[in-house]
């Protein structure tokens, strides 16, 4: 009989839960308010609708109307937590950012 230490079954453990996968894909909202649209998520929606036609990433884009955050636009929703992302951020690498660090529900 082996025995095995407990650290080498914690890893294996953790091992197995960083194997699992969300269900859904990621929701992607977009504020489309005139403030957030005139302050960098017309362009933001463009790379996003280019990057869901590659196909390369999983994630589900969808706009919304002003979500009363004007100032601290342009914002983004990730599954559904709202985060100002600026005009001129890589909303790519914020995908896969928020992708990576999805947990599974
Ligand atoms: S236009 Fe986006 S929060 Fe108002």
């Amino acid at each position: 009989m082996t025995l095995v230490p407990c650290i080498d079954q914690l890893k294996s453990i953790q091992f197995e839960l960083y194997k699992i996968t969300p269900s859904s894909p990621l929701k992607v909202t977009l504020c489309l308010g005139s403030s957030c649209h005139s302050r960098g998520n017309r362009r933001h929606v463009e790379t996003l609708r280019r990057l869901s036609a590659e196909g390369d990433l999983e994630f589900e884009l969808t706009g919304s109307l002003c979500l009363g955050r004007c100032s601290e636009g342009p914002l983004a929703l990730f599954d559904g937590v709202a985060f100002p992302i600026g005009p001129d951020c890589d909303i790519a690498a914020l995908v896969r950012e928020h992708l990576a660090a999805r947990v599974p529900s």
